[in-house]
């Protein structure tokens, strides 16, 4: 039987306790994006104030390193302003958790797609 990824112990442990899981009710933006190498999917809630990300939530139905990317990319730009937030790429969020095996790597891209389509709805209203 072929074997189950090699995940490192950060992101398994991102992934048994992931941090910002929810729903946000009061969001001010709200946006949904889908992988288009599975089609996995990820909702972001956002609460944004005087140019800084104040709350952040997630939901997704993806796969563990979805989850635990998304996890970490929460933890990353909460409080951080809008444009520090934007430079947490997919990149910086793999580099965060010591690695991702290869064919995962796509996963780590959902929430910070998620977070840049959001801005963009958020600065075009603002
Ligand atoms: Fe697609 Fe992980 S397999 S998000």
């Amino acid at each position: 039987m072929n074997m189950a990824y090699e995940f490192n112990k950060k992101v398994i442990e991102h992934f048994e306790n992931p941090r910002n899981v929810g729903m946000m009710k009061d969001a001010d933006i709200v946006e949904t994006v889908g992988s288009p190498v599975c089609g996995d999917m990820l909702t972001l809630y956002l609460k944004i104030k005087d140019d800084r990300v104040v709350d952040v939530k997630f939901k997704t139905f993806g796969c563990g390193a979805a989850i635990a990317t998304s996890s970490i990319f929460t933890e990353l730009i909460k409080g951080k302003t809008i444009d520090e937030a934007l430079k947490i790429t997919s990149d910086v969020v793999v580099g965060e958790l010591g690695g991702l095996p290869e064919k995962k790597v796509h996963c780590s891209v959902l929430a910070p797609d998620a977070f840049e389509k959001a801005i963009k709805k958020y600065r075009e209203r603002t």
